[in-house]
């Protein structure tokens, strides 16, 4: 039985992870450590450092249960946040101690793309993980598992474990695992409740197969066993860097095909409607946009093609590597639509942008198909207005100017809200599929029911206990596309960029849509 468990690295991962853990595991202490204080105050505050749908009520529950706890509920010793003395989850700079206390330890740090020396732009650098992985190789006094829980390149496994064979005192045995998360942006706390699968990559070796059996005991606590695959350590690593790399495939394709339907007349939604109906292709990842982003798809494909260039396979190495050349293009081919369709010049005039992110419900912008909208729009004179209701405004500033020459002043304006931002637009730019800017027959509502929480800590009731640890929770507001098209001027055209927007509608109310992978009416 797994009693302390610890992870390494509190941001996207590691934390969330620590929190559904906590939450589904109540005898199991888990410490979620990070060498930066700063991110660990925040996980301690009521403003989280980042926004996830269900994360705070759960984070809350947890704290909640700690707090009952101290009434005599259960033994479990540790310090959570807001005075609480006596809850199985804590967030701490105590890396040294969570390792020597931890059985399982998840390693959940940020690999990048290596940006200089060999593999500069394509490899990952697991500068940090390797630093990670010494300190336990120095801490260490028991038997730990090790569990890569970030993406890794393929191999990380046997590289760890010659680096504790070199730098461990040979008096505990560690035995690594695979486990990699499959976490979207937006949704990773249902993610982690109701996985697809738990991969589980280990040595195939009794010492193995006895790790991955006491990790897979965590995961039954709240995953069916069936979902539960055991594999090698190779297998189970590449099969993370495939899944993205098949992923973006799909979206790149249906983009590839939309610029088909625009030169025909074809309607990309009905073709990605046809093909998705098939029960073999299935419609996920097949919504056209002005192209994909975020912090993975591009990073796991370049690392399958470094991958692929060191085995020697380079036509491999090319086949995946115009997964992202094609998104390069839909980004491109995207805004010199916009130009087109503005008689061939934006300058001077006023764009407003909606969504910043990279998707919805996140404000991470990583790779974001509007950076490049925007930054292009500047360059070629336009006056620029965005809006995203969860990025901050220091954030858009920096990502639309960066590498470029300074805007003209007034050029690039950050608006507070989507009226804001559209009035005396001549056209206005749809680059997330947020909800809020759905039209009416579009518009999903926005909650976090999907998540199976229990019935008692809907928002309204955590606000009222907590209105500061929800600080980052929206309320659904659609936009009234009447008023926008209403405040807007000129040619007053409309571009959906994700394809959300309900074309006929829009035209009813007196502006040009146009849509992507669509004629233009
Ligand atoms: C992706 C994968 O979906 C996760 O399974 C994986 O765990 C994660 O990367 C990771 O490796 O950490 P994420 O980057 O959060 O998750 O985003 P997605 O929801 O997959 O979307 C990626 C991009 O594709 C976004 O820009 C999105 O707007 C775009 N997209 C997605 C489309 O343009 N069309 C679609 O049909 C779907």
């Amino acid at each position: 039985m797994v009693r302390k468990v610890a992870c390494i690295g509190a941001g996207f991962v590691g934390g969330p992870l620590g929190t559904v853990i906590a939450s589904q595991c109540p005898d199991i202490q888990t410490a979620v450590v990070d060498i930066n204080p700063e991110i660990v105050d925040a996980w301690n505050s009521d403003t989280l450092p980042l926004y996830e749908s269900g994360l705070s009520e759960m984070l809350l529950a947890v704290r909640e249960r700690g707090h009952n706890s101290v009434r005599g509920v259960s033994s479990n010793e540790g310090h959570c946040a807001n005075g609480l003395t006596n809850c199985n989850l804590t967030f701490s700079t105590s890396v040294e101690v969570a390792i020597e206390e931890a059985e399982i330890i998840f390693l959940c740090i940020d690999t990048p793309t290596k940006s200089t020396g060999p593999g500069e732009g394509s490899a990952l650098d697991i500068t940090n993980l390797e630093a990670a992985v010494r300190t336990i190789a120095r801490v260490a006094k028991t038997d730990k598992i090790i569990v890569e829980k970030s993406t890794v390149p393929c191999g990380t496994a046997g590289t760890l474990r010659d680096l504790l064979k070199n730098e461990a005192n040979g008096a505990c045995h560690f035995e690594i695992l695979s486990n990699p998360e499959f976490l979207s942006e937006g949704t990773i706390i249902s993610d982690l409740l109701h996985p697809s699968r738990i991969l589980i990559g280990s040595e195939m070796t009794p010492s193995g197969r006895k790790a991955s059996d006491k990790l897979a005991e965590i995961y039954r606590k709240w995953v069916p066993d069936d979902l539960i695959i055991h594999m090698d350590l190779w297998s189970s690593e590449l099969s993370k860097l495939a899944a993205n790399a098949l992923l973006a495939q799909r979206v790149s394709s249906i983009n590839s095909l939309a610029s088909i339907c625009e030169e025909t007349g074809a309607d990309i939604d009905f073709v990605s409607t046809a093909c998705g109906l098939d029960r073999r292709i299935t419609r996920a990842m097949l919504q056209p946009s002005l192209g994909w982003g975020g912090g993975c798809f591009k990073k796991d494909i370049f690392c399958l093609v470094y991958l692929a260039r060191g085995l020697g396979l380079e036509e491999v190495a090319n086949y995946w590597a115009s997964v992202v050349e094609i998104n390069e293009y839909q980004k491109a081919r995207f805004l010199k639509g916009i130009i087109s369709h503005m008689h061939g010049c934006v300058a001077k005039k006023s764009i407003a942008v909606l969504g910043f992110a990279f998707k919805k419900n996140t404000s991470d912008t990583k790779n974001s198909a509007a950076i490049t909208l925007v930054r292009g729009l500047l360059a070629e004179g336009a006056f620029v207005s965005v809006y995203d209701p969860l990025v901050p405004e220091s954030k858009i500033l920096a990502d639309s100017t960066m590498r470029l020459s300074k805007p003209e002043p007034g050029q690039l304006q950050i608006c507070k809200t989507a009226y804001q931002a559209c009035t005396g637009a001549e056209a206005v730019v749809v680059a997330t599929d947020c909800d809020d800017f759905q039209t009416p027959s579009r518009a999903i509502p926005r909650d976090s029911s999907n998540l199976n929480l229990p019935p008692t800590l809907n928002s309204r009731h955590m606000d009222e206990r907590n209105p500061g640890l929800n600080v980052h929770m929206r309320i659904h507001k659609p936009l009234d596309w009447r008023s926008v098209v209403d405040s807007m001027q000129g040619l007053k055209l409309i571009f959906d960029g994700r394809n959300v927007l309900d074309g006929e509608y829009l035209r009813g109310l007196g502006c040009r849509y146009v849509g992507i992978g669509k004629r233009v009416a």
